[in-house]
């Protein structure tokens, strides 16, 4: 069987497998908790810093609860190498804000601001398919199916802060500033997804003992969606459209 549910099923079952799957979810939500609370620190603009920090610690329980789900199962996260490491490969491919730049207490101009958010709107859409499919196919799972469905209501409100934020920023001048920085965001990003998930399944594969056959259709299948991506769907991850829950991260 090679639907995404017998996959994620199987992943799940085994122990290598489902560390390897929480691991790197925890350290992706993690990151994007530390990356998003020292934004906040940075933007001077009081409606926005709320929610940039609403969205930081949003991120953050995200992280506690893969951390959560491993003890569960009487297990500690992993090395997260870098071939996996999604947001880790963004931001040395030059997407969003450097750690460098974190660093500095400078506050964000409003091109850094824009980089953040446009950021956010690419992985935001990446991480709400991501979860909204994990959500059904983990819907009868009583712990981890609990856990996703939280993140899935959260990751909602972060894809929808996004399309707010950038058609105030567009609304001030910025809509093509903004559309070709999302053009060249959402190109790295769709690379990006097509290593990290290639990388994924090697390790998958390695661990759950794969045959060849299934190994080449699951590779075959990533690089599909690549070219689907490539050729049109890239434009889902950039288009600005009103938001499903306004005011969604606002106090
Ligand atoms: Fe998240
Ligand atoms: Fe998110």
């Amino acid at each position: 069987m090679l639907s995404a549910r017998a996959i994620y099923h199987e992943i799940r079952d085994h122990d290598a497998t489902y560390r390897l799957f929480c691991s790197v979810a925890a350290k992706g939500e993690a990151q994007g908790g530390w990356e998003n609370a020292r934004i906040a620190e940075r933007i001077e603009d009081p409606v926005l810093r709320p929610k940039v920090a609403r969205h930081g610690a949003d991120e953050e329980k995200h992280g506690r609860l893969f951390e959560a789900l491993l003890r569960r199962r009487g297990l500690d996260a992993c090395d997260v190498p870098f071939e996996v490491d999604y947001t880790l490969r963004l931001e040395r491919a030059g997407i969003g804000l450097a750690h460098e730049r974190l660093g500095e207490d400078a506050p964000l101009s409003d091109e850094e601001i824009l980089r953040y958010l446009v950021h956010s709107r690419v992985t935001e859409q990446r991480a709400h398919e991501e979860v909204e499919e994990q959500r059904a196919i983990f819907a009868d799972d009583p712990e981890l199916g609990r856990a996703i469905r939280m993140i899935a209501d959260d990751e909602r409100n972060h894809l929808s802060f996004t399309h707010e934020e950038l058609a105030r920023f567009a609304a001030r001048g910025y809509a093509d500033r903004i559309d070709e920085m999302a053009r060249e965001y959402a190109l790295v990003e769709i690379a990006t997804y097509r290593d990290v998930s290639l990388g994924v399944m090697a390790r998958m594969a390695e661990a759950l003992g794969w045959s060849r056959p299934k190994r080449w259709l699951l590779a075959v299948g990533i690089h599909a969606i690549y070219v689907w991506e490539r050729l049109w769907a890239w434009r889902r991850l950039t288009s600005i459209e009103p938001p499903e829950r306004p005011g969604a991260l606002a106090a």
